[in-house]
C-alpha cells in the first residue's frame, strides 16, 4: 500500500520521500512505482515527460530523519496499534509542529494514534483502497480530536490525487471494511461448510452480483494477515459474530500463506 500511495502522489505532482526499513524493500518499492508508471506510458495514458517527472519526484530512504521537512506524512506500516503508536510518537518529535500526520490504517482507532502525539488536532485517517492506482475512494477519518482545518486539508489532498474523499467516523472498519470484511469472512465459512468450491464462490459473486473480483481473490489481494487484523478489530469493537475470523484464515496466517504478496494464499501466484 505504501508503494501505491507513493505512486499516486508522485504522479499528481507531489514530491515524495518514501521511508522503508531495508534497502531491499526500498528497491521493491521503487520497482513497483517504476513498473506502474512504465505500464501507463506504454498504454499512452501518460507522456514521456510526465513519466520522467513523476520518477524524479520519488526519493526512497531508510532514514526516518529524512522525513523531517515533510508537511504531510502518511503512515502505512503493519496493522498493529503498538507499532503505529510508536512510529507516531517518533514522527511527532521529528516533524514541524504544523505538519499533518496521517494513517492509512484499515480499522485501528485513529484517535488512539492521535493520542500518541502532541498534535492530536493534526492527526487524521487518510484511508486508501487497494490497488491505489485503480480505486478512487479515500476515507478521511474524523477522530474525536481532529480540527476541521485538518479534515479539509486531508480531503483537499485526496482530491489533488484525483481521488474522491468521504468523511467517516473513527469506528473500526469505517464504512467500506465494516461492510466488506464480514462478507469476505462469510465466504470463507461457506467454503468451510463445503457449500461450493472456492472458484465457484468467486465466480458466483462476479457473475451473480457483478462484483469485479470474487471474495477469495480479494482476500489474496488484501493479504490474509491484514484481513485477520481487520476482522480482529471489527470483532473486538462490535462483537459481531460475522467478524469472528474463520479458522481457515487463522491457519493460513500461521502457515505464512498470506496471499499474493507471499505467492500463495487461497490461490497460488
Ligand atoms: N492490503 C490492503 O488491501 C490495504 C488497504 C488499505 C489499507 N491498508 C492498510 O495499509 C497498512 C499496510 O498494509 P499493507 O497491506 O501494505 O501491508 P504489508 O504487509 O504489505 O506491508 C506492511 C509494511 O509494514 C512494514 N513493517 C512491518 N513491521 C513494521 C514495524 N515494526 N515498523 C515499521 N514498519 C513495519 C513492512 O516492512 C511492510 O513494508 C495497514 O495499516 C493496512 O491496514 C491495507
Amino acid at each position: 500500500m505504501g508503494s501505491g500511495i507513493a505512486e499516486a502522489c508522485v504522479r499528481s505532482g507531489h514530491p515524495v520521500w518514501l521511508r522503508v526499513r531495508t534497502d531491499r524493500s526500498g528497491q521493491a518499492a521503487r520497482a513497483y512505482v517504476e513498473r506502474t508508471l512504465a505500464r501507463d506510458l506504454g498504454r499512452g495514458t501518460i507522456g514521456q515527460e510526465e513519466h520522467d517527472a513523476a520518477i524524479d519526484r520519488l526519493t526512497v530512504t531508510t532514514r526516518l530523519e529524512d522525513l523531517a521537512g515533510c508537511d504531510l506524512v502518511i503512515e502505512s506500516v503493519v496493522e498493529d496499534l503498538a507499532v503505529k503508536r510508536h512510529l507516531f510518537s517518533e514522527l511527532d518529535q521529528l516533524l514541524d509542529p504544523e505538519a499533518l500526520l496521517a494513517t492509512n490504517t484499515s480499522t485501528l482507532a485513529v484517535t488512539s494514534l492521535a493520542a500518541a502525539t502532541k498534535r492530536p488536532d493534526k492527526v487524521v485517517g487518510i484511508h486508501f483502497f487497494n490497488p491505489v492506482s485503480r480505486l478512487s475512494l479515500v476515507e478521511v477519518v474524523r477522530t474525536l480530536v481532529v480540527s476541521e482545518e485538518t479534515l479539509e486539508e486531508a480531503s483537499a489532498f485526496a482530491r489533488s490525487l484525483g481521488k474522491e474523499p468521504i468523511t467517516v467516523a473513527d469506528e473500526a472498519g469505517f464504512v467500506v471494511n465494516a461492510l466488506l470484511f464480514p462478507y469476505l469472512n462469510s465466504a470463507v465459512r461457506l467454503l468451510e461448510r463445503r457449500v461450493a468450491s472456492m472458484e465457484d464462490i468467486d465466480r458466483a459473486m462476479k457473475l451473480g452480483c457483478s462484483f469485479p473480483i470474487g471474495p477469495f481473490a480479494l482476500l489474496d489481494l488484501v493479504g490474509l494477515d491484514v484481513a485477520q487484523a481487520i476482522l480482529g478489530e471489527l470483532y473486538q469493537e462490535t462483537g459481531d459474530q460475522a467478524a469472528l475470523a474463520a479458522p481457515t484464515i487463522k491457519r493460513m496466517c500461521a502457515a505464512g500463506y498470506l496471499g499474493k504478496k507471499t505467492g500463495r494464499g487461497f490461490y497460488t501466484y
